[in-house]
């Protein structure tokens, strides 16, 4: 796909796109056509969503003559993960300012923590209180790399902000040409973390009228709750408006966010939330991750559960990523361990 938009920013090609969709058997049993887009896909060690962000995030980068990028998340963040590789692949340094609960003793290399050592970043780690002043924390990493003679190009939590949003703005292209055949109405159905993925595709479901082709886009947040995430996806919206003049003009009208699935807190799992991913991995063979697809895929089985028509004609499931993040899942090994057991 070509340029989406004359005001496009420039993009480097991280992803392998686009991406690939294809039905669920799981549908069959909650008796609704059910399809799965698999931006879990994306690539490899680079892979999830946040690929889609850093095209052009590290187009940035590089055209500002970034030595280094520096980003911030959970100890196990995806995005974090994504930016080492991505970093890494350009030849660019990356640092990494991660929440723990004791920095003095921070968290084992297992899954996303392995990963960003094996790509080279520098881990910062700070507590969870630390966590609230993350901006002016990574601007005096940013200061400290100047004075060492570096360029640092920092890059917010999840990759969230306007700039990133165009990753999803140009997943809704895709996701048109993908439900060009598919019953409507059809909703798709994703997780929310920092609210870039959802701001991204809002804005482009604006511009390509989704409404009017009944296509629906319904988030489910991970953490917080629905006002957070309706002040943080308007704010990266009206930036994004501001800077490109899109004429999408979202309001909170176009926002369709399914709160009341955060179950135990950010990262902490529920017994059905981690039975609905062991079924998932039996029935469909595709691997959820506990802390952001296990939960929204969850909702959708809840929901569905409870009313088949719920989201219309068919539903289309957006796989964010997050393989990695099982591999650091005590919760999900003890699941996995009592079904061997029992
Ligand atoms: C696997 C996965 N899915 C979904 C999300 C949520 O995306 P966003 O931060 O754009 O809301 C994230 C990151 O937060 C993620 O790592």
């Amino acid at each position: 796909m070509d340029r989406i938009h004359p005001r496009e920013p420039a993009r480097l090609s991280l992803a392998n796109l686009p991406t690939r969709v294809h039905p669920l058997r799981t549908g069959d049993d909650l008796g609704v056509p059910l399809f799965i887009k698999r931006d879990d896909h994306t690539g490899g060690e680079l892979s999830g969503n946040k690929v889609r962000k850093l095209e052009y995030l590290m187009a940035e980068a590089v055209a500002a003559g970034a030595t280094h990028v520096l980003t911030c998340g959970g100890e196990q963040s995806n995005h974090a993960r994504a930016t080492a590789f991505a970093a890494a692949r350009l030849g660019l340094r990356s640092v990494l300012v991660l929440r723990c609960d004791d920095p003095a003793h921070p968290p084992a290399a297992t899954g996303n923590i392995l990963l960003d050592e094996l790509a080279g970043a520098e881990l910062v780690w700070i507590t969870r209180l630390a966590w609230r002043d993350r901006t002016r924390l990574l601007a005096e990493h940013a200061e400290r790399i100047r004075a060492a003679g570096g360029r640092p190009y920092v890059i917010p939590e999840g990759g969230s902000n306007a700039l990133g949003s165009w990753g999803y703005l140009r997943a809704a292209h895709e996701l048109a040409v993908d439900l060009a055949d598919v019953p409507r109405p059809c909703t798709v159905i994703y997780a929310c973390g920092s609210g870039g993925t959802a701001a991204g595709l809002v804005l482009g479901g604006k511009l390509l009228d989704f409404a009017g082709r009944g296509i629906r886009l319904t988030t489910v947040n991970v953490c917080d709750d629905r006002a957070y995430f309706v002040a943080a996806i308007l704010a990266i919206c009206a930036d994004a408006e501001a800077r490109w003049q899109l004429g999408a003009n979202v309001t909170e009208a176009d926002l369709d966010i399914l709160d009341g699935y955060v179950g135990a807190g950010y990262a902490r799992s529920r017994p059905e939330e981690l039975a609905t991913l062991l079924a998932l991995g039996r029935r469909d063979g595709v691997v959820l991750d506990p802390v952001y697809t296990g939960k929204a895929f969850h909702a959708l089985v809840t929901e569905l559960g409870r009313d088949g028509g719920r989201f219309g004609a068919s539903v289309m499931f957006l796989h964010t990523g997050g393989i990695f993040g099982t591999f650091a899942s005590p919760e999900l090994s003890s699941a996995l361990a009592a079904r061997v057991s029992s």
